[in-house]
């Protein structure tokens, strides 16, 4: 008989055999950046998770640098009054996002920055490319990605992150960024993106629910598995240097497979759904909120991620590291 709990009989020998261990230094850092000054708005499906005006977001960014939370990943919320077709807020030189980049590198210049690239934020129409009746252009939208990426760059940004789903834009903004000299601009690509219930809350964080139909005409039908990979591997060709699964906790098969088939580093998002479900039934006592928050990122990162976008990014520092 083989005595397999001897592994598992004691404090010290489990800690010397686990397999996964989930540190400061796998995480992103989700930011929503608003206008204003000393804005500090909870999001209402997001319990303990706010929107910030650019004086606070400075002091969040010097609280996260001290935590050893090092990357970010920004986001912005754009008030009605500047949404339009064109989205032309989203290449706005002195626009929220710039603005946003440009302070964190003042801040801390050694805080990797990360910028959302998607036209949603923008758009009267809350979809991540440009409109034409009730069809999501594909072409035309890549063309504003591409520029918006090289103004991110221009601000600062040490990655681009294009959230879209169209076809083309890792190869389209990399010839750009190119183009422009932003040579050492790198490229976090949601390469398996699904069409997901679980982005609900990040939709209110934003604002930014469509106005019409759904996205599922760019982002991918959770039924499949194959084309996840088909597109990591065509993100890698033209050019993504990190490749990312979203959403992460129903999805840990994809992020399995996706780590087996490539090698470049593989990022997956726990969204603003996973997020919120914990908080939820937390709430409610049906839960322990620090162990459920442990267990999912470890169980990511047992799958496959190599660095975790996560709401709980300080939580999992108090967790681990304050005893
Ligand atoms: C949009 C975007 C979404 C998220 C990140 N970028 C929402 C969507 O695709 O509708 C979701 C993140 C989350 O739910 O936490 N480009």
């Amino acid at each position: 008989m083989r005595r397999n709990r001897t592994l598992r009989n004691a404090f010290a020998i489990r800690e010397l055999v686990a397999e996964t261990q989930l540190t400061a230094n796998d995480l992103i850092v989700p930011l929503f950046v608003t206008e204003g000054t000393n804005v500090r708005e909870e999001i209402s499906s997001m319990p303990n998770y706010y929107r910030l005006s650019l004086d606070n977001l400075g002091k969040e960014i010097e609280e996260l640098w001290d935590l050893g939370l090092k990357s970010v990943l920004l986001f912005v919320k754009v008030p009605d009054s500047l949404k339009d077709d064109a989205c032309s807020e989203a290449l706005n030189e002195n626009g929220l996002m710039p603005k946003a980049i440009r302070l964190i590198k003042q801040v801390q210049p050694n805080m990797c920055v990360m910028t959302d690239v998607a036209l949603d934020p923008f758009s009267p129409h809350g979809h991540d490319g440009l409109v034409k009746g009730e069809e999501i252009l594909n072409d035309e939208t890549v063309e504003v990605l591409a520029k918006m990426s090289v103004l991110h760059a221009s601000a600062g940004a040490d990655f681009v992150a294009p959230s879209d789903m169209m076809d083309g834009r890792v190869v389209g903004i990399r010839a750009a960024l190119e183009k422009a000299g932003y040579s050492k601009t790198g490229i976090l690509a949601y390469s398996a993106k699904y069409a997901s219930c679980y982005y609900g809350p990040f939709r209110d964080a934003l604002d930014s629910a469509p106005g019409f139909g759904d996205k599922k005409t760019y982002q991918m039908d959770y039924r499949n598995r194959a084309e996840a990979i088909k597109e990591v591997l065509n993100d890698i060709e033209e050019g993504a240097d990190i490749v990312m699964v979203k959403p992460a906790g129903a999805y840990l098969d994809i992020i399995r497979e996706v780590k087996n088939a490539v090698h470049v580093p593989v990022a997956a998002y726990q969204v603003s759904g996973e997020y919120a479900m914990i908080k939820a039934s937390a709430e409610r006592g049906w839960i322990n909120h620090d162990a459920a928050v442990i267990e999912s990122l470890t169980a990511i990162k047992r799958a496959g991620a190599d660095l975790i976008a996560t709401y709980f990014a300080k939580d999992v520092i108090r967790i681990l590291y304050s005893k």
